[in-house]
Formats: structure tokens, C-alpha cells, sequence
């Protein structure tokens, strides 16, 4: 189809050239299509450029004695002069819902006095729940989720999320995080789904079929948005927003799979990546946001920057002499809207630029295109606001089960000398460490506040571990000291006296919360004060049970050869106390793996995949030996692994392997486990990975009971990218690991991959 744009104020006749161009074919337009056409057709420059602008909170709001609320001059500025199409975040509140419908009731009434009445989109961060909405739902962070290896849990704690969102009457989330979570110094590890590009992919689209629903526009769902598109999780320094240096091969074969997945799964917006790669800002790179987003992935959805990213192009990357020319390099990469986000250059210079012909009406129009189809699908212009009666179960206990049930399901048990755990009821514990009565160690960072620093306050009513622990035994039987904060001895003599009492030792190490640039660390080992701190504890040579609540994982080595357990609870939201005490004392089973390789030393931090080719040397000791591997994780019950069987001996194009193993529960109690399936080709045509992820499943098992695991795998599950950015699956020999069993199998193909055209 081709669209003949009509501009209403023609300033210039490159313009008019420029707007009249044929627009390539497109597919058949939809309803929606049309209306969004036909409202465009209607609106000005100005109106166009509104909508793809973008403002904080901040810029339409005052604050007078701490209550944040929308200014009427100020949001009037922004809708009726400056056409804002939409508004983001809480700046360091959180709201209760009354105050969120009031605060999006006030802009979308502001929105209904403009001339065409588009209502205005909010976005928020509810990366683990509705994050800024007091007594909401609050589940682990990504990463945990990550551990569950339950896609069904991420897909629940979605919904959830979207109904408590639109519950704040809010119908966009910027939320999942799809980065390779690839360097543990990344203050951002814990927003992700780990290391492994297939967990990423398959936990991602659960969670996004969880927000989105069958239909976006319902009163239950909201619109999902992939971030950081692409590569942000491997910075060269492991600092946030600084530079990486990721060859397209890499690119392609770890880093976009997540994208490829979430846009098949219908996400309907993206964030894009605020660092630059192999020098390229991706908010500059034409590349990236539209060759391969939009040529090769298909996405027609939203494409947003991240914070103030276009003015980086010149105050940080240097690549645009103006912020004028940020605006044009960012808007012609392929940039639908500006999360600006302080203030109406953007909107200024970029109708200059229009007027200019440097930017031309129809990626204008292609741009205000997305934007208002995603407002329709919303429903936003039936519904701007949604009615407060329809959320019944905000914050309900059936959702807080949710949330035990994946913060339960994340715990995982790295180590239980002579079963140590579960602990009896009745002993005498002793509880310490930082992280031991915090909710800013289970909760992390966006919980209530940008950093998650008030969540002491905000979630009071949650147990932080000391609390949980004490519920669960009784008050008599625990005892608590700090012993340390986080990075300093604190009266570490009464902490020895009162573990000398004790039977045995919780002690809780880690991190507090933190995100972005905030959670910067120029050292992975945890501060010396905690490998202190449990150094003291051992001498009394009472147990030590190490719980390590952190974000990231940071190097325990020392600390870690002197416990008798240990257990990783990550960031485990608002019920993790509740569920870690559970597990403690035997009420609960662990069933959570590592979703990333636990390194052993600070230099050394490998990932799983290459781990053959990280030992240079067959007798170096020095190559990948890490303290736990990607996938390890302990049980109360033993699991034997057998009869693993593939339906056929070879597997040909166009073929599906079958292949089945029983899992048997040998041990004393009832348990889950995650059943992770691996390839690996023996020679393939670049090095290959030494073995990867490709399937899993999650069983849960009665004493004696087993249950047979089926999974399918074809051609396309065994593909690489090769040396010339073509995905392609070589034929060859390769081997099938699932626990303890292997099987080989030959993958027999004529067709040889053509190392020329498409990709
Ligand atoms: C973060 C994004 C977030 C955005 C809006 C940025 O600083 O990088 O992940 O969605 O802020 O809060």
C-alpha cells in the first residue's frame, strides 16, 4: 500500500519532496491502522512532535510538604503548548492508588482539553511488581525469577504485575529486562534473566505473554517494553552506560535472541540501550534500530530512548556537535519518542528540523504511527483512566502466594555439608550480618524508590530474614547482632559472645540496594569488613549458614570455604524472608539453580558457554574454575537421572528429536526439580560453545515417584552464528547432556549455508 502523506503547513519544498516520497510496502492495514491514519492526516507538525515527546513526573508536578502532585500551569504547558504525548516515573515517591488516580486523572483531563484529545501514555519501571504503588505485590527480581526455571511462575507474577499496574491506572511498563546479564560487576545483573540467551528468551516471553494477555487493551493488561535494546549487560568496564565492545557475531548469537523472541511474543515497545558499541551510541546507530530492529525482526512497535539518551549523543558520545544534530542523528537511526526527559528542546529543535528537511514528515509520521496505534490498542482513548473499583485484588493474598511461591522457588542451596539444613525448631540461632534485617537486601532497587532505599519504611510490614526467622522458631530461640554493616565491623565482640551461645549460625552477607550508575563497584570481592565478619564468627567453630542476598555475584571465596551451608536468596522480594525461613527450617524445599556462573576470584569471570576455551592450556589452572556453575543448585531430596533416550539415531532438515529422560526423586522428601537439557557440537566450522542451554523443564516429585521429562529439539535449537553473522545449523556430530546422562546424535544435512546475502 502506498500513503501519500498531506501536510498541512508546508514550510519548504524539501519538505513537501521529502513527505511525498512512496513509503515501501507494508502489510494490509488494520482497523486500527486506519484510525491511527486518519488522526494523523488531521494532526500539525507541533501535534505530531508532542507525541513523541516524552516528560518526567517532575516536569508537571510540585511537591509542597513531601505530597507530589500534578501543577495545573505546569501540565497545561505540557499538553496544551507542547502536545506531550507522554509522561514517566515517580521521582523518589510512592504513591498509594488513591494518589495515582488522581495524578493520571489530572493529565488525562489535561489531555481532553487539547484539540484532538489523544490521551497521554504513562510508563513506569514495575520491573518486579508495580514499583512506586504502596502495598503492592512486589516479587523477586529478575534474576531470582531467573533461578526458578519456572517459566509458568514468570508468566503468573506478569499478570499479576499488569493488573496491579493498571490497578495504578498506568498501561505501560517498562519492564522486561532482556540484556545478557554477561558481567557480574553490572550494577544491573539483578534486572535480568542471567547469562544464558535461551533462559533470557523463554523467561522473557512468559513474562511478556503475562503482561500483555490475549488483549493488550483489557483493564488487566499493559503494554510490555524489551530493554535495553542491545547489549547494555556486558560494558568492557562493567560500569553502567559505559562503553562495550561486542562483535556483530556476538551480538547476534547471544545478545539479540531475547529481542527476536519478545517481538514474536507481541512486546509492543522497546527501550533502547544508552551505551555505545564499538564506539556506535546505539541511540545513533540506523543499524540497529531500523536494519535489524525493524528489517529483520519485524518489530513495529514504539521504539523509546532511555534518559536524556539523545542529549548524550552530544554531551557524552560526542558524535553530534549540537544537541540540535543529536536530535536529527537519533530521530533518522530509527527513535520514536524522547524520554527527553527535563524539559521541550527536543520538541523545539525537532520541528525546526522537520521545517528544514532534515528529518523528513514521513519518519515523522512513521514514528507518531506506532506511538498512537499502541494508545488504541491500550484502549486509552475509551479508557484514560481506568475505574478503582475494577481491583479487587490489588495486593491480595492470593498474589502474595504468587510471590512466596517464586521467591521459594529462587532460593538455591550451593553447598549443605553433612545435611546441616534443613535446621530444627527449637535451637538457639544466631542471626547476623547486613543483610540480615534489611527489606533493601531482599527488595533491591525500584521497590517504592528509584534506589529501593526506603524500603525499610515501605514495606514494614514484611519480614526482612531476622524477623521471618523469628516467627518461624520463636522469638526465645534467636538471638541477633549485626556484627557488621555493609562495609564495616560494627561491635563484632557481641556478635561473637552471642554466637558463642548459639547452635548455629545465620549469617546474612551481601549487597543493599542499588541500581544503574549508583550500584558502580570498582571491586567484585564483597567488602573485607563481611569476610571479616564471618572469619570471627567460624573461630567460635559453631556452624555457619551463609546467606548471601545480593544483587550480583559478588566474590565470597574466603567467607564461603568457611561455612557449613549456603544459600543464595539473590533479591527476593517482599516474601523472600518469609520464604528463606521456610527453607531453613525444612518447611519449604530449595529448588532454585544459579541462572549465572558464580566466579571463585575477581579476574576470572567467565561464562559457562566457551568454558573449554577459557583454559588456553590443557594443565593451566588458571582458565574457568569457578566457586558454583551456571545451573547448580542443591535439594533437600536426591533426583537420579536415567534412560535418557533419543527417538532416532540421526536427525535430518526439517526433523524433530524427541528425546526423553526419567528423573526419579531418590531421596526422603517431596522436591522440584529443573531439568536443563544441553547441546553441544563436537566440530563445527567457527569454535563451538562448549555446551548450551536449549531446553528445560520443571517437575515436581513425591519420594520413589518418577516422571519421564520430554523435550523436542529441531535443526533450529542446534544453530550458531558463523563467522559471517549467518545463523546456521551444521551438519556434524553432537551431544545431548541432561543431568548426568549423555547421548550423541548426528545432525545430517546437504544443504551447505550459503556465506552471501540475507542473513
Ligand atoms: C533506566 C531504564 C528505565 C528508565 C525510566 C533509566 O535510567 O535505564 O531502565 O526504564 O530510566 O525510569
Amino acid at each position: 500500500m502506498r500513503r501519500i502523506f498531506i501536510i498541512a503547513s508546508v514550510a519548504c519544498l524539501n519538505v513537501l519532496l521529502l513527505a511525498a516520497q512512496p513509503q515501501k510496502s507494508q502489510p494490509a492495514a488494520s482497523a486500527i491502522d486506519k484510525k491511527v491514519d486518519a488522526l494523523i492526516a488531521k494532526m500539525t507538525l507541533e501535534e505530531k512532535v508532542g507525541q513523541m515527546t516524552e516528560v518526567t513526573s517532575d516536569v508537571v508536578s510540585t511537591t509542597t510538604n513531601d505530597v507530589h502532585q500534578i501543577d495545573a500551569a505546569k501540565i497545561k504547558e505540557a499538553i496544551l503548548k507542547y502536545h506531550v504525548g507522554s509522561i514517566l516515573n515517580v521521582s523518589g515517591h510512592a504513591y498509594d492508588r488513591k494518589h495515582w488516580f488522581e495524578v493520571i486523572s489530572a493529565i488525562q483531563q489535561e489531555a481532553a482539553q487539547d484539540r484532538l484529545k489523544i490521551p497521554v501514555i504513562y510508563g513506569i519501571d514495575a520491573i518486579h511488581g508495580v514499583t512506586y504503588t504502596t502495598g503492592s505485590t512486589l516479587f523477586p527480581q529478575e534474576i531470582a525469577m531467573a533461578a526458578t526455571f519456572n517459566k509458568e511462575i514468570a508468566y503468573k507474577a506478569g499478570e499479576i504485575t499488569a493488573y496491579e499496574t493498571r490497578a495504578s491506572y498506568i498501561p505501560w511498563n517498562y519492564s522486561p529486562v532482556l540484556d545478557l546479564g554477561k558481567s557480574p560487576l553490572w550494577p544491573r545483573i539483578y534486572e535480568t534473566f542471567g547469562e544464558d540467551p535461551y533462559l533470557i528468551k523463554t523467561m522473557g516471553a512468559s513474562i511478556i505473554k503475562g503482561y500483555q494477555g490475549n488483549d493488550v487493551g483489557d483493564k488487566y493488561h499493559v503494554a510490555a517494553c524489551m530493554k535495553h535494546y542491545l547489549g547494555y549487560g556486558d560494558p568492557l568496564s562493567g560500569k553502567d552506560r559505559t562503553p562495550a565492545w561486542i562483535p556483530d557475531r556476538y551480538m547476534r548469537e547471544y545478545f539479540l535472541p531475547p529481542f527476536a523472541e519478545a517481538v514474536k511474543a507481541g512486546a509492543r515497545t522497546l527501550m533502547i540501550n544508552s551505551g555505545e558499541i564499538n564506539g556506535v551510541p546505539l541511540h545513533a546507530s540506523k543499524y540497529m534500530l531500523t536494519d535489524v530492529l525493524r528489517g529483520e525482526l519485524h518489530f513495529d512497535g514504539i521504539a523509546v530512548t532511555d534518559w536524556r539518551d539523545i542529549e548524550y549523543l552530544h554531551d557524552r558520545h560526542h558524535i553530534a556537535a549540537t544537541q540540535k544534530d543529536a536530535v536529527m542523528i537519533a530521530v533518522n537511526a530509527g527513535v520514536d519518542m524522547s524520554m527527553v526527559p527535563y524539559e521541550y528542546s527536543f520538541y523545539n529543535y525537532l520541528i525546526e528540523l522537520v521545517h528544514e528537511g532534515k528529518v523528513s514528515m514521513a519518519r515523522i509520521n512513521e514514528a507518531v504511527h506506532r506511538i498512537l496505534k499502541v494508545k488504541y490498542e491500550l484502549g486509552l482513548f475509551e479508557r484514560p483512566v481506568g475505574n478503582p473499583d475494577d481491583y479487587p485484588k490489588f495486593g491480595s493474598d492470593e498474589f502474595k502466594q504468587v510471590s512466596v511461591q517464586a521467591a521459594t522457588e529462587a532460593i538455591t542451596l550451593l553447598k549443605n555439608n553433612n545435611n546441616i539444613l534443613p535446621l530444627k525448631k527449637g535451637m538457639k540461632v544466631f542471626v547476623t550480618g547486613p543483610t540480615a534485617n534489611t527489606m533493601r537486601a531482599l527488595d533491591g532497587g525500584w521497590s517504592y524508590t528509584w534506589q529501593g532505599d526506603q524500603s525499610d519504611k515501605f514495606a514494614a510490614n514484611k519480614n526482612t530474614i531476622l524477623e521471618a526467622i523469628q516467627q518461624k522458631t520463636g522469638k526465645d530461640n534467636v538471638s541477633y547482632e549485626p556484627g557488621a554493616a555493609f562495609d564495616s565491623l560494627q561491635n563484632i565482640n557481641d556478635a561473637v559472645k552471642a554466637a558463642k551461645k548459639a547452635d548455629v549460625i545465620v549469617l546474612c552477607l551481601g549487597e543493599l540496594s542499588y541500581t544503574e550508575n549508583v550500584g558502580n563497584i570498582d571491586d567484585l570481592n564483597l567488602p573485607w569488613a563481611q569476610t571479616q565478619l564471618a572469619m570471627e564468627l567460624a573461630k567460635t567453630g559453631k556452624p555457619v549458614i551463609l546467606v548471601l542476598a545480593e544483587g550480583r555475584p559478588r566474590i565470597v571465596t574466603q567467607a564461603e570455604s568457611l561455612s557449613a551451608a549456603t544459600v543464595m536468596t539473590y533479591l527476593s522480594g517482599n516474601e523472600g524472608g518469609d520464604a528463606l525461613a521456610s527453607i531453613l527450617f525444612g518447611d519449604a524445599n530449595p529448588s532454585g539453580k544459579l541462572p549465572f556462573t558464580y566466579p571463585k576470584y575477581a579476574n576470572s569471570l567467565n561464562n559457562y558457554y566457551r568454558k573449554n576455551l577459557e583454559n588456553g592450556n590443557p594443565d593451566d589452572k588458571h582458565g574457568y574454575n569457578p566457586l558454583y556453575e551456571f545451573g547448580f543448585g542443591l535439594s533437600y531430596t536426591t533426583f537420579g537421572y536415567s534412560n535418557l533416550h533419543l527417538s532416532k539415531p540421526d536427525l535430518k532438515e526439517n526433523e524433530t528429536l524427541t528425546v526423553t529422560v526419567d528423573v526419579k526423586n531418590t531421596g526422603q522428601v517431596e522436591g522440584k526439580e529443573s531439568v536443563l537439557l544441553y547441546t553441544s557440537q563436537s566440530y563445527a566450522s567457527i569454535s563451538p560453545d562448549y555446551k548450551r542451554l536449549r531446553a528445560y523443564d520443571k517437575v515436581s516429585l513425591k519420594p520413589g515417584e518418577t516422571k519421564t521429562v520430554t523435550f523436542k529439539i529441531i535443526a533450529k535449537d542446534l544453530a550458531f552464528v558463523n563467522d559471517v553473522s549467518k545463523t546456521v545449523t551444521e551438519a556434524g556430530e553432537f551431544k545431548i547432556q541432561v543431568g548426568d546422562q549423555t547421548q550423541n546424535f548426528n545432525y545430517i544435512s546437504n544443504t551447505v549455508p550459503s556465506r552471501t546475502g540475507k542473513l
